[in-house]
Parts: C-alpha cells; structure tokens; sequence
C-alpha cells in the first residue's frame, strides 16, 4: 500500500484532480472561458446551443456543424410515454430537482450506453441529454400542477422552447436572449462540486445518464445551486429598499452571510453577474423593472464599501433569480435551470475523463477504534 499524507486539504480546496482544457478561470481578473473564449462575448454573442458544441468539441462549429448539432437536439427533445408515467408517480410537493434526477436515471435504462468505448452511442447519448432535460423539468412542472405537459417546438430554439414548454406562449425576443445568456453564463464554471461528482461517477466507467444523475444529485445542495434562490428570500426580508443599508450594516456586523455575494474563486466582481445584469436591464426595459432589482443594485453599491476590501463582491447568483423570477419562472425552478444549462460542461468533462481515465479512489485517514473484540450479542447487556 502507497504511503499516503497525512495532511488533509478540507473540501480538496486547491488541490488539482485533473488537467482539462474546458473552462479557465483568473478570479483577479474576472475571466471566465469556455474553451479559450470570454464567456461576455459567449453570452453576448452567441447561443446555448453553439456554447454547448464550443465546450463538447473544443472548437466553434462551423455553420454547418452547428446547424446539424442544432437540428439532432431539436429532434430529440421529446421523452417517453414510460418516463412521463414515471414523472406522473412522483409527487406533485416534490422538488423538481429530484424529479429531474430520476428521470436522468430511467432515461439510462432505455438507451444503449453501457459501452462507453463507443463514441457514436456516447455523443448520441450527449444529444439526447441536453436535448430532453428542459422536457423533463417542464413537464414536472406542468404535471405538479394538474396540467398536461406542453409538447416540444421543433421550430424553436433551446432557449424559446424550454420557455414555450413552460408557458404554452413564446417569449419575446429580450426574454428569449436572456434566458438564452443565462443557459450560456451557467453552461461550465472548471471543478465545482457536481462536475467533480460526474466526474468520480465517469470515472467507474458508468454510463452517462447515470454520470448526469449523480451531477444533478450533487447540484441540488444549498451550498452549491440554491444560492439564487435564497437571494429572492433574503430580498423578501429586506423589504424596501430604504431598508437595504440599515439590514445590510447590521448583517456585516454580525458576521452574516450575504447570499449572492463572495465567491471562492472571484475576488472581484463575477463577470458573469456583470453581463446578466447589461442583459437584465434590457429585459427590464420591456417587462417591468421588479423592485427586487432595484434593492440588489443598491445593496451591491453599499457592500462594495463594506465588503468589497475584503473580495466580497457579486457571484452570477446575485442577479440570475431575479431575472428567472421576473420572467414568472417559479423559485424552485432556479437550480433545474441550472442542470439543464451545465448538463453541457458536466458531459464535457465526461467525455474528457474517458480520454486516459483513471477511477477516482482518494485516500482516508482512519481515526477509528481498532483491534476491538467481538462481543457475542447474549453475552451482551
Ligand atoms: N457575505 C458576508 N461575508 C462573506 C461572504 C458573504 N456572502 N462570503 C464570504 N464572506 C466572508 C466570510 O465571513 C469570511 O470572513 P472572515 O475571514 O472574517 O471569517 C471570509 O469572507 C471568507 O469566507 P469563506 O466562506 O471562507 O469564503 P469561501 O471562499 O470559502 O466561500 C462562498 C465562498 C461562495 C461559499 C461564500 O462567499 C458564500 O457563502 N457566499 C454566499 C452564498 C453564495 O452566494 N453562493 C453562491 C456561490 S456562486
């Protein structure tokens, strides 16, 4: 047996498990790139769907290759009749993610993927996913309520159709853009905790619904998608935005956790919070200006003096739940959308790990008793 530390880095802070050329992030310079390219320009520019080719291939498509990509993913968005009994039987209180992550885990056991040696079943297993898990969360999301799911558009984009499946009515083309750039800003971010998590399950040589399972498993935490959500709820406590700098004093005094804001990488301003926000107040400008932005917007301006000297600035979840929550997107909602946009890095890195994978099997110190005899059960009190 190897000679192993005994120096334990909590969480693996720091500690690197895998070269991957995916994303890159410079935390000082608020630089974020998915295969070389600015994420800004990424979300100003392009479209889920020619990011999620960017990050699975490497390079931009050519407009050919991104037309055919397109085309796959728009006729595989529909899922079984079985899967939708399956999501019928789950209950309607339920949290959208756990119905996500059990349809993942059927959908495995519908498609040939066990052979992962296979690079036409892999990336026809790659379309698939990212082309079904907007149906998936939709059509929880009708049922939950007593309705009947909304069938896919296939003349509609990513984007337009996971809102037409929610809604029954297309978005106007500012909603369209930015829940588009939010599919974009949320697609990679290198080896956070559910990418790490995909990539322990890849590394088994598990099948790629289950690898996406348990990605969407270890994203359901409050600790890694919930923050958005949270920064509605504490916006709710807030109240007025009169009431922003009195709260905020006395929660930095207390030593209290400002949802949305800091970032383990970040020291400065997230640049993904800095486009979502160019995007929002465009979308805003149509729809209307909720006051929960108004109240982020000064919140930011008064902790960028309270905080800011500490690196303390706005994380991507700062303004991304009041976007989707402007758009009438329920808050329980917000992590699913998430899963539906990371699905494109987490099998990014699925496909990454298989190249030259290693299973993953870390090291434990034991603190435990040992050499303890065996008491038999009637000789015990
Ligand atoms: N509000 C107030 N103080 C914060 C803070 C926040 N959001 N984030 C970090 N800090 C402070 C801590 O209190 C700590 O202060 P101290 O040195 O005086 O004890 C210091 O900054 C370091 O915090 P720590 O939690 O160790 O940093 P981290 O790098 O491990 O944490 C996060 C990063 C994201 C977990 C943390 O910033 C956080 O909890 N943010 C709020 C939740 C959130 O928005 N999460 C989404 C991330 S995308």
């Amino acid at each position: 047996m190897s000679q192993v530390s005994q120096t334990i880095v909590p969480g693996l802070a720091d500690v690197p498990v895998a070269e991957s050329s995916v994303s890159f992030i410079d935390g000082k310079r608020a630089r974020l790139e998915y295969r070389g390219i600015a994420v800004e320009a990424l979300a100003r520019e392009s479209c889920f769907e020619e990011t999620a080719y960017l990050l699975l291939k490497g390079d931009l498509p050519t407009q050919k290759q991104l037309a055919d990509f397109d085309d796959l993913l728009r006729h595989r968005r529909r899922i079984k009749y079985r899967i939708v009994d399956l999501i019928k039987c789950l209950p309607e209180t339920g949290h959208p993610m756990g119905a996500l992550q059990a349809a993942v885990a059927a959908m495995g056991m519908f498609y040939p993927s066990k052979d992962v040696t296979n690079a036409q079943s892999n990336w026809d297993s790659v379309v698939r996913l990212i082309a079904k898990l907007p149906t998936v969360v939709a059509a929880f999301h009708r049922l939950r309520h007593g309705d009947a799911p909304i069938n896919p558009r296939d003349d509609l984009d990513h984007a337009a159709n996971f809102y037409w499946m929610l809604f029954e009515r297309e978005p106007s083309p500012a909603v369209r853009k930015v829940l588009d750039a939010c599919l974009v800003l949320h697609a990679e971010h290198t080896m956070n905790a559910s990418t790490f998590s995909g990539r322990v399950t890849a590394s088994t040589l598990a099948d790629p619904y289950t690898v996406i399972s348990s990605a969407i498993g270890t994203l359901t935490g409050p600790l890694h998608g919930g923050a958005n959500e949270e920064v509605l709820e504490m916006l709710d406590k807030i109240g007025t935005i009169e009431n922003v700098k009195p709260w905020l004093e006395k929660a930095v005094a207390d030593k209290g956790k400002i949802m949305g804001l800091g970032h383990r990488v970040y020291k400065v301003k997230d640049p993904r919070a800095t486009v979502l926000q160019e995007l929002a107040e465009k979308v805003f400008s149509e729809t209307s200006r909720p006051k929960t932005y108004d109240m982020a917007v000064e919140l930011e301006r008064i902790a960028a003096g309270l905080l800011g000297p500490k690196g303390i600035y706005p994380n991507v979840d700062f303004y991304s739940g009041i976007v989707y929550a402007s758009l009438g997107i329920p808050r329980d909602l917000f992590t699913p959308i998430f899963a539906i946009s990371r699905v494109a890095g987490w099998l990014a890195h699925w496909l990454e790990q298989l190249k030259g994978n290693k299973i993953f099997r870390p090291e434990i110190i034991y603190v435990g008793k040992q050499n303890v005899e065996y008491v038999p059960l009637a000789k015990r009190p």
